[in-house]
């Protein structure tokens, strides 16, 4: 779908899923991720850019597992993060949106909860690569797990969670040769309409990830 029609479709309220390629899995679990391996980091740096020009191949389970790990998953005992947090609160949730539905990263159990069987794709940004491209990570911040956090900063600490994760996002895809942009341009009501968010989750932006365009 175009930008323009997005646009006009966000503007009335009217940007909304398309129905899902093939059945989602309610739960999916995640291959174990090897932690070795990969670019030496000053390399990943090197290669680390934003690409707008998507193949629409889907990623291979072992890759997605790894990409969300890098994100955001458990590295270490008592359940601490590859990203950091304010007090380690912890509030961001990394939403999945695949073909076959959207799905909520359940870091614990490095697993995918099926949260909608639409494809919604296309409700995570206004820029037409979206809706092709195989993976748009969508990030929220649940406030309702920041109470230790001073009301007034919880969003802009939650911003800057998100924006650790994004980074994580970028070297992992910089070094498993993967195409990614992080993205604020987005409809942050239809995406919250389309995932059945609680008025403590807050939309903050989006991130798409795929093959290069050959
Ligand atoms: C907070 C933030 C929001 C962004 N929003 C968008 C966006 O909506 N669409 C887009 O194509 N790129 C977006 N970008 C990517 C920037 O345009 C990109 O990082 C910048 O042009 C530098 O290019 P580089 O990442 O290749 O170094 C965003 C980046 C950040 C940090």
């Amino acid at each position: 779908m175009s930008t323009l029609t997005k646009l006009a479709l966000g503007m009335m309220g009217k940007l909304r899923p398309r129905p899902a390629k093939g059945t989602a899995a309610t739960s999916i679990a995640l291959p174990a991720v090897d932690r070795h391996g990969g670019l030496p980091l000053m390399e990943a740096f090197a290669q680390r850019r934003s690409a707008r020009e998507f193949a629409p191949d889907a990623l291979p389970i072992e890759v997605l597992s790894a990409l969300l790990w890098a994100a955001w998953g458990v590295n270490r005992p008592g359940g601490h993060r590859t990203a950091p947090s304010a007090i380690d609160c912890q509030e961001i949730d990394l939403f999945v949106a695949l073909p076959t539905g959207a799905y909520l990263y359940d870091a614990t159990a490095h697993a995918l909860q099926l949260v909608t069987g639409s494809d919604v794709r296309r409700v995570t940004g206004y820029q037409d690569f979206v809706d092709e491209a195989p993976l748009d990570l969508v990030f929220v911040a649940d406030h309702a797990r920041m109470t230790p956090v001073p009301a007034g900063q919880r969003e802009r600490y939650a911003c800057v969670a998100a924006g650790a994760i994004a980074q994580n996002v970028y070297l992992y895809a910089a070094s498993a040769g993967l195409a990614t942009v992080l993205r604020a341009w987005i409809d942050r009501t239809a995406i919250a309409d389309a995932l059945g968010l609680t008025h403590d989750q807050q939309v903050l932006l989006s991130q798409t990830v795929g093959y290069p365009k050959r």
